[in-house]
C-alpha cells in the first residue's frame, strides 16, 4: 500500500483561482519525490492539500491508510504530528533558542497543558540533541534561532521535523533563501535522511537541476495539472519547456544563478 495518494484532487480558492485540477498521483513509502513547476503551478497549494493546511476542494488524499480529507479535529491532529514540514523561511521561533524550537517539533505528541508550559522530559532534550550534533549544529543548540545563517536555520527546520519522528516530510522550497553551498548542504541532509530514517520525502523545488541531480522521480505541474510523473533520468529538454511552458528563458537564468 503506497505511504500516501492523492485521487482527483482539485482546489479552487475563494475567488475562484484554480490552483489544482484532478491531481492523481501515489507515492511509496521512502520515496524522495521533486515536484517542480513554474511559479503559480500549484505546488504549495498540492503540499498543503496533504496535511490539510488547505482543504481540497474535491477529490481525496490518503495518507498511511486513511483519507485526510474527512479527519476531525484529533484525527488532523494525528496525521500532523506523522508529517513533518520544512518551509522556505524556516517557520521557526526566532527569540527562542535552537533547541526550543526542535523540541517543539515534539508539541503535537503531548498534551495541551505540557505543551503550554514547555514541559520536556529529559529523554527528549537528549533526543533533540542527539538530532542537532547530526545535522552538525551541536555548537548552535543554546543559541537564540535569530543569531543563525540561514542554512543554519533551516538545518534547525530540518531538525524539528526529525523530532516529530514523522513518516513524511513535506518540504516547500526548502532551498529557495539560500546561497548555492547552504542549498547542497540542506539537500544532502534531506537525502540522507531519506536513506538512513526511511522517511518518504516530497519538496517542491524550482530548481530543475537540483531535482534531477537528488530525486529518482519527479512530478512536473504547470497551473494545476500533473504534466510529467516519472523517472528524473527520463525528463528531457521537451518535458522542461512544457512545464515551464513560455518561461524557459527565466528557467536558464535561474539555474545558471542557482547552480548547486
Ligand atoms: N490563499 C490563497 N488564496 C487565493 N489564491 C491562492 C492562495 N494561495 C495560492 N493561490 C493561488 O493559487 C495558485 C497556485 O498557487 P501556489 O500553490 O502557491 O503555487 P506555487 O507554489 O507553485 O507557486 C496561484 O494562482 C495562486 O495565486
Ligand atoms: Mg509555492
Amino acid at each position: 500500500m503506497p505511504i500516501l495518494e492523492l485521487k482527483h484532487v482539485s482546489k479552487i480558492y475563494g475567488a475562484g483561482t484554480k490552483a489544482l485540477e484532478d491531481v492523481s498521483f501515489a507515492v511509496e513509502e521512502g520515496e524522495f519525490v521533486s515536484v517542480i513547476g513554474p511559479s503559480g503551478a500549484g505546488k504549495s497549494t498540492l503540499l498543503r492539500c496533504i496535511n490539510r493546511l488547505v482543504d481540497a476542494t474535491q477529490g481525496a488524499v490518503f495518507f498511511d491508510g486513511e483519507d485526510v480529507t474527512g479527519l476531525d479535529k484529533k484525527g488532523l491532529r494525528r496525521v500532523r504530528t506523522k508529517t513533518g514540514m520544512i518551509f522556505q523561511h524556516y517557520n521557526l521561533v526566532e527569540r527562542l533558542s535552537v533547541m526550543e524550537n526542535v523540541l517543539h517539533g515534539r508539541l503535537g505528541q503531548k498534551g495541551t497543558l505540557a505543551g503550554m508550559i514547555g514541559h520536556y522530559s529529559e529523554e527528549e532534550k537528549v533526543e533533540a540533541f542527539a538530532i542537532l550534533e547530526k545535522l552538525g549544529l551541536a555548537e548552535q543548540a543554546y543559541k537564540r534561532c535569530d543569531e543563525l545563517s540561514g542554512g543554519q536555520k533551516q538545518r534547525v527546520g530540518i531538525a524539528r521535523a526529525i523530532m516529530q519522528r514523522p513518516r513524511l516530510i513535506l518540504c516547500d522550497e526548502p532551498i529557495a533563501s539560500l546561497d548555492p553551498s547552504s542549498s547542497k548542504v540542506i539537500m544532502d541532509q534531506l537525502k540522507e535522511i531519506n536513506q538512513t530514517m526511511k522517511i518518504t520525502c516530497i519538496l517542491n523545488l524550482h530548481q530543475v537541476d537540483v531535482a534531477m541531480q537528488y530525486s529518482e522521480r519527479i512530478i512536473g505541474i504547470t497551473a494545476g495539472h500533473v504534466v510529467y510523473d516519472g523517472p528524473a533520468s527520463r525528463l528531457d529538454q521537451e518535458t522542461i519547456h512544457q512545464i515551464y511552458q513560455s518561461r524557459s528563458g527565466a528557467l536558464i537564468t535561474d539555474r545558471a544563478e542557482r547552480a548547486v
